[in-house]
């Protein structure tokens, strides 16, 4: 096999689906293009994504696919696929999207890669569908309250994502469905390794790629909570806190609990609720990424979480190992994959132009 194919090639190849692709269905897609008439991609670092309708009479509206082409090459990604296929299959939870591994699914200089041919599902990414509704709050707390019975069904159908961020949520009126299945826990998988750690501003600052379980969303799912919470209560924190590509979180604030200025901001709030939130979240910080309580336990056991008094300045961040993380661990995809100017465009947002 020759080098991995990069974006260009990607982008190149997708203009010509009859060549491209060996799938009879994809062979017919015409691409949804940009207003220079270029394939629109979106990625979140890992892979490029078109969006693509294959024509197809009566079922059409079944046939506009998303399809995943790779940035770099995943151990034993077929293997994966097909267990977390198998487990989505049997436990059925509403929140995911059909999907299939194609391993001859793109041919670039002659060579076949894999793809992932994927249902759309259509809606905003989670960022968008919360700055789109920061002047009702009462929509905020039914997408919060969504959020909780999506996450306590990931938990008891035990499957984990792996990714919980905005990129990977996309919200449609009043459902939630998860895109991005790279990363996925499912029971069968146990005893490997991830292959991947995680959008920074979601995950335990130590988490690394030898965590990998059901415990793995847990931190995630309580920052989007304890994010959604404080939201409802005081919207300014978006101009503040969000960067377009976090909710109000960063990673350095894991790194500085009580120290950052979202710590100082959300105690200004005055909501008692708010301030056990954030106490739960600096305790969760101290435990283990493994350790983590999920989020139905912390909600239910909120009064006990005190916020830390003296936290040394490092903490976690001398517990981290240092930045020679293997690439295929890294917490900071889109920081290699994806040029800087990409980023600043919005590129990966999918937004409507
Ligand atoms: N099935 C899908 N339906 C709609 N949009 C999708 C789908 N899959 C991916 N996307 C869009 O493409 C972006 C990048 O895809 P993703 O699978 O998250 O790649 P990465 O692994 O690079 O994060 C997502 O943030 C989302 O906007
Ligand atoms: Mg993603």
């Amino acid at each position: 096999m020759g080098a991995w194919p990069d974006l260009t090639e990607y982008h190149e190849a997708v203009q010509h689906p009859q060549k491209a692709f060996a799938d009879p269905g994809l062979k017919a897609v015409t691409l949804e293009l940009d207003r220079f008439g270029m394939p629109k991609p979106a990625t979140g670092g890992n892979a490029v994504v078109y969006k693509a309708k294959e024509p197809g009479g009566f079922l059409s509206f079944k046939k506009t696919w998303a399809i995943r082409c790779f940035l770099r090459p995943i151990s034993d990604h077929a293997e994966r696929y097909d267990a977390i296929s198998k487990h989505l299959r049997k436990v059925r939870l509403p929140y995911d999207v059909n999907f299939q591994f194609l391993k001859q699914g793109i041919q670039i200089r002659s060579t076949w890669f894999p793809i992932v041919k994927m249902q759309w599902a259509d809606g905003d990414l989670m960022h968008i569908h919360i700055e789109k509704h920061l002047r009702y709050p009462a929509s905020l707390a039914a997408l919060r309250e969504k959020w909780v019975t999506l996450v306590r069904h990931l938990e008891a159908a035990q499957v984990a994502h792996g990714d919980l961020q905005h990129g990977n949520i996309l919200v449609r009126g009043g459902s939630i469905q998860l895109v991005d299945y790279d990363g996925m826990w499912v029971p069968a998988l146990r005893g490997r390794n991830a292959t991947e750690t995680g959008h920074r501003a979601y995950q335990h600052p130590e988490r690394g790629g030898q965590d990998y379980g059901q415990e793995i969303d847990r931190f995630s799912a309580l920052v989007i909570y304890l994010s959604l919470a404080a939201l409802e209560r005081d919207a300014t924190l978006w101009e503040r806190f969000h960067t377009g590509d976090n909710l109000i979180f960063v990673r350095e604030d894991f790194l500085q609990l009580g120290r950052s200025a979202i710590w100082q901001q959300l105690g200004r709030i005055g909501s008692a609720q708010i301030d056990q939130l954030a106490a739960a979240v600096a305790a969760m910080v101290q435990r283990r990424p493994m350790k983590v309580s999920n989020l139905d336990s912390v909600l239910q056991n909120l009064a006990s979480f005190k916020f830390p008094t003296s936290i040394p300045a490092s903490t976690p961040a001398q517990r981290t190992p240092p930045a020679s993380k293997s690439p295929a661990v890294q917490g900071d995809r889109a920081a290699g994959a994806m040029p800087s100017w990409m980023k600043r465009s919005g590129y990966r947002d999918h937004s409507d132009d």
